[in-house]
């Protein structure tokens, strides 16, 4: 039998957990993966977000949970199981900026972005490979990356934030060759510039904004629902060949 497109990008009958789901990008995809007939586990550690976001939509449930806290990732999973006993997608969204000076940035700091943006994505892909599966291939991570994990963002960005990014590019091929034949698909997506609470500073000043357009081949930053595709395809059968790969959306920021 044919898939029609639309079932190809279908959700319905999956369970998908989103951190950092009370802003920004992860509110947006928590929204998206819903539409597409998801049952979505909305994780962030603001409760008022969360549940604003869960009565707009009755596919999204509320999971009050820090990432960088190993008993708050298992009672996120423990939570996701004890409802529906399945867990197909895991979109690794929450994270945290450093400071943008190297000479800023204290080893601690360094290793409490590492703890939300590394070891947290790497934790809750493991709990989502550990829960029982029937083998059909609808397990997929998106571990959300950046053009700074790429790239060099001087003189924005920071070192952890780089850093951290470019281990979620490592940890996804790791874990794509590790985990193929289980039918576990691992990929990254690489978002440009899209305003958010992390880049309203940014997008707030003149000279940075213009920084951002001179260097986007498109000449602007990216828009609200500009990611849309590019994470249900990751997420969905539409890219059931796919693994290991990196999916950049950044109007052109890395092509130069
Ligand atoms: N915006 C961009 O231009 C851009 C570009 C490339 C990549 N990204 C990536 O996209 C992702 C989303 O960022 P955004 O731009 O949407 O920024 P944002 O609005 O600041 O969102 C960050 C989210 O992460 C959550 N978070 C932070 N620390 C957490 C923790 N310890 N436990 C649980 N949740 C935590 C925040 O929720 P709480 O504060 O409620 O916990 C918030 O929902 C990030 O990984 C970011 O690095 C963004």
């Amino acid at each position: 039998m044919t898939a029609t497109t639309a079932d190809l990008f279908s959700l319905r009958g999956r369970t998908a957990v989103v951190t950092g789901a009370s802003s920004g990008l992860g509110a947006r995809f928590a929204t998206v993966l819903a539409a597409a007939g998801a049952t979505v586990y909305a994780a962030a550690r603001r409760p008022d977000r969360l549940r604003e976001l869960a009565d707009s939509d009755p596919g999204i449930h509320p999971v009050v949970c820090d990432v960088s806290r190993e008993e708050d990732r298992e009672r996120l999973v423990g939570t996701v199981l004890e409802h529906g006993g399945r867990f197909d997608v895991l979109v690794n969204n929450a994270g945290a900026s450093g400071a943008v000076r190297a000479q800023d940035e204290s080893s601690g700091d360094f290793s409490d972005v590492l703890a939300v943006n590394l070891v947290a994505p790497f934790h809750l892909a493991r709990l989502l490979a550990e829960t029982p599966s029937d083998h059909d291939g609808t397990k997929s991570v998106v571990n959300v990356s950046s053009v700074l994990g790429l790239v060099s963002g001087a003189p924005l960005g920071g070192a952890a934030y780089a850093a951290s990014k470019a281990g979620l590019v490592g940890l996804t091929r790791e874990l794509a060759g590790q985990w193929g034949r289980s039918g576990i698909r691992v990929n990254a997506l690489a978002p440009g510039w899209f305003r958010s609470e992390m880049t309203d500073g940014l997008f707030a000043d003149e000279r940075s904004r213009r920084w951002v357009e001179r260097g986007t081949m498109l000449g602007r930053g990216g828009q609200q629902g500009e990611l849309d595709g590019a994470l249900l395809y990751l997420a969905s059968d539409a890219s059931a060949y796919c693994t290991g790969q990196v999916l950049t959306v950044d109007g052109g920021w890395t092509a130069r």
